[in-house]
């Protein structure tokens, strides 16, 4: 384990538009507050928070890569990369850490492309539906899966 004990959130296409873009779906909040509330979580249980979008399916997969020896575990909201991206799964294959898989919006609720997630086959866990309050439930998760404790 990398000391502190290091905590990758990754987000991928359009989520830069976070809080302009559809907010009756993906709410209000910008990325830039997910990012104060990540690190928040993260810095709860005495962890580093590493912290990235892209739109680029080929920049996430060399986040996933350099995830490898330099955090230890990975949260991701792929958004649409998550229903079409062999290249993220095989990336995420290679990673021997816990992944969470996020979607601020009920993925099973909307259009039927939604509903099949290439990154649920090698998450440990899957949430949707609970907004920002999603990515902070999922560092949780991570943070007690690799044995951490919240600091006093
Ligand atoms: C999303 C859901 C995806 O289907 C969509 O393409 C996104 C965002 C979510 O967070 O709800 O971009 O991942």
């Amino acid at each position: 384990m990398t000391q502190p004990a290091t905590i990758l959130v990754l987000n991928g296409p359009n989520l830069n538009l976070l809080g302009s873009r559809e907010p009756e779906i993906y709410g209000h909040e910008t990325l830039a507050d997910i990012e104060v509330l990540c690190r928040r979580k993260t810095e709860s249980f005495g962890a580093r928070l590493m912290f990235h979008q892209s739109n680029h399916e080929g920049e996430l997969v060399d986040h996933i890569q350099t995830a490898r020896g330099n955090a230890d575990a990975i949260i991701l909201n792929a958004g649409a990369y998550t229903h079409t991206s062999i290249a993220i799964l095989d990336a995420l294959g290679t990673v021997a850490m816990p992944i969470y898989e996020v979607h601020l919006s009920n993925i099973h609720r909307r259009e039927s492309f939604r509903h099949r997630s290439f990154v649920s086959r090698v998450a440990d866990g899957v949430i949707c539906g609970f907004g920002s309050l999603g990515y902070e439930l999922a560092i949780e998760a991570a943070a007690r899966k690799l044995g951490l404790e919240p600091v006093p």
